[in-house]
Order: structure tokens, then C-alpha cells, then sequence
């Protein structure tokens, strides 16, 4: 395994919330880390602050719903670097509210087919798409780590549970199915690859104050990037095919 210095790392959403701060967290264990931000701007904000902060970090346009955003990717990667050591699949949105403002709630009656279609499309299949294009830079890699950051209201063991004591009552249907085919996503990726280095793992940062997670958030945003970090840091000896929060295993 080559050392975390030479590692590369492609972080989606990272230029504000979690995303920027799983970058610093992985960028300042060495690895050099991309920040795809749809706005470059925003991104290249974001790169300057961890380049303060001794991290080597490099802003790169990218808009998860823009095949044409991946396939750019795909080649910048490519001709610069040659591989990718570490993507983490961050991005990702709610049309039914933030999660400080919701109460306990249930939108499987109201939430518009538009509006399902919106959120998968952004939440699961553009991460499926771009999984799949970066896939043999991946490979490339001595050990490449893939991070898909999930929610625990993707957890279909905790919603069917009337003793789960946040999930079972909080039910934003597209969001959190979004989140559930995402996990999928995680098994089947890791079961395909159980045969090669690479580690494929979902993660449950915790309820954080970010834009999405809101105020009332238990976590601060320091604690944030924590889970997903390790994930992307994993070593030899580590799962894959888990959904994990800060080291602990929650159920699917
Ligand atoms: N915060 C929590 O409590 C919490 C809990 C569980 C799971 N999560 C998960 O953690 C991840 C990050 O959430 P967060 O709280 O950091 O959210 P956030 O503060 O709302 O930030 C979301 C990030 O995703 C980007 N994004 C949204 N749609 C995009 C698209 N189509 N293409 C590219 N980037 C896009 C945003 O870019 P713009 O700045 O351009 O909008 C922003 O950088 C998400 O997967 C979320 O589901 C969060």
C-alpha cells in the first residue's frame, strides 16, 4: 500500500458541510484531496482555506446530475494523475426539509413523483454513474477506498422498528429510500469487487450542523467528516460491504 502522500482523493460536494469537512480531515492525514463543487468559485474558496491549513487541495468543477462532468473527471484524472486512491461519494440533497425544522413526519402520501425522481437522480443514480466511470482509475490504485456517505434514515431495520427512537417516526420517503438504494449500492459494489483490494463502504456521518442537518443538529461539524474520513482511510484489515458510524456497525 502506497503511503497516504501519494494518495489521491475526489470528495463530491466538498466545498461547503460534510464534504469540505471530510477533505480537511483526509487532506490533513497527507492525501492530496480534489474538491468537486458545482460552483468553482465556492470550490476554489474552500481550496484556499485548507491551503492554509497545509493541506494540498485543488478545487475541480463538478455537478453530480452532468454526464459530461464525469466524463471531464474521467480524463483530468486520468492525464494527471493516472489513478484515484479514494473517492467519497458525498453530495447529495433533501426536498423535504431540514432535518431541524421536521418533527416526526411521514411523505410517502405527498411527496410528488417529480420530486422522487429529483432526489434519486441526484442521491443514486449519478453516484451509480460515476462510480462506474471512475472505476478503472480505481483500479489503478494500489487499494482504493470508496465511500458512499448514506444516512441513518436509509436504515430499513431501523424504520420498520417502532423502538428506534429517532428513525421509526422520521419519514422523509424520498430522501431517505434514496439513501436505502445507495446502501444497495454499497453491497452489491462490494460483493463485485470482494476479489480485489478495493473497499467499498456506506457512512452515517451523525446528525450534524450543516445546512442539511440544521441547528438543532446534535453534532458539530468538527465531529462531521470523522466517519467518512476513516472509511476513506481504511486499512488492509478493514470491512467492506459495512454501513459504519464512527467505528460502529448500523444496521442495514
Ligand atoms: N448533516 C447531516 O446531519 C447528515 C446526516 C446524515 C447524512 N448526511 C449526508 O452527508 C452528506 C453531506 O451533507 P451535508 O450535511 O454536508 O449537506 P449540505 O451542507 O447541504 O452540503 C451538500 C453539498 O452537496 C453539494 N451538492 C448538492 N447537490 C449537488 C449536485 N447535484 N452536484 C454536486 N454537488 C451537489 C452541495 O453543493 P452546493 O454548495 O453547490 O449546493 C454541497 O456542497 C450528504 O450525503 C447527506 O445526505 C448528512
Amino acid at each position: 500500500m502506497s503511503s497516504n502522500t501519494e494518495k489521491i482523493a475526489f470528495i463530491t460536494g466538498a466545498n461547503r458541510g460534510l464534504g469540505l469537512e471530510t477533505a480537511r480531515e483526509i487532506g490533513k492525514a497527507g492525501v492530496k484531496v480534489l474538491l468537486g463543487s458545482r460552483n468553482l468559485e465556492a470550490g476554489e474558496k474552500a481550496a484556499a482555506t485548507l491551503q492554509e491549513e497545509g493541506i494540498q487541495a485543488e478545487a475541480i468543477k463538478f455537478d453530480l446530475i452532468k454526464k459530461e462532468d464525469h466524463t471531464a473527471l474521467q480524463a483530468y484524472l486520468e492525464t494527471h494523475y493516472g489513478r484515484l486512491d479514494i473517492l467519497v461519494n458525498n453530495a447529495a440533497f433533501t426536498l423535504e426539509g431540514n432535518a431541524s425544522d421536521l418533527g416526526p413526519h411521514n411523505t410517502v402520501l405527498t411527496v410528488s413523483s417529480e420530486a422522487l425522481r429529483e432526489t434519486f437522480d441526484v442521491n443514486f443514480f449519478s453516484v451509480v454513474d460515476l462510480t462506474r466511470t471512475l472505476l478503472p482509475l480505481l483500479r489503478k490504485a494500489p487499494a482504493a477506498r470508496i465511500v458512499n456517505v448514506s444516512s441513518i434514515l436509509g436504515s430499513l431495520t431501523l424504520h420498520s422498528d417502532p423502538n428506534s427512537p429517532f428513525v421509526f417516526d422520521y419519514k422523509s420517503f424520498a430522501y431517505g429510500t434514496s439513501k436505502s438504494a445507495l446502501n444497495a449500492f454499497t453491497i452489491y459494489l462490494a460483493h463485485a469487487l470482494r476479489d480485489t483490494p478495493i473497499k467499498v463502504n456506506s457512512a452515517h456521518p451523525g446528525w450534524v450542523k450543516t445546512d442539511l442537518g440544521g441547528a438543532n443538529a446534535t453534532l458539530e461539524l468538527s465531529e462531521g467528516g470523522k466517519t467518512s474520513a476513516a472509511l476513506a482511510l481504511l486499512g488492509e484489515t478493514g470491512p467492506s460491504g459495512a454501513f459504519i458510524h464512527f467505528g460502529e456497525t448500523i444496521p442495514w
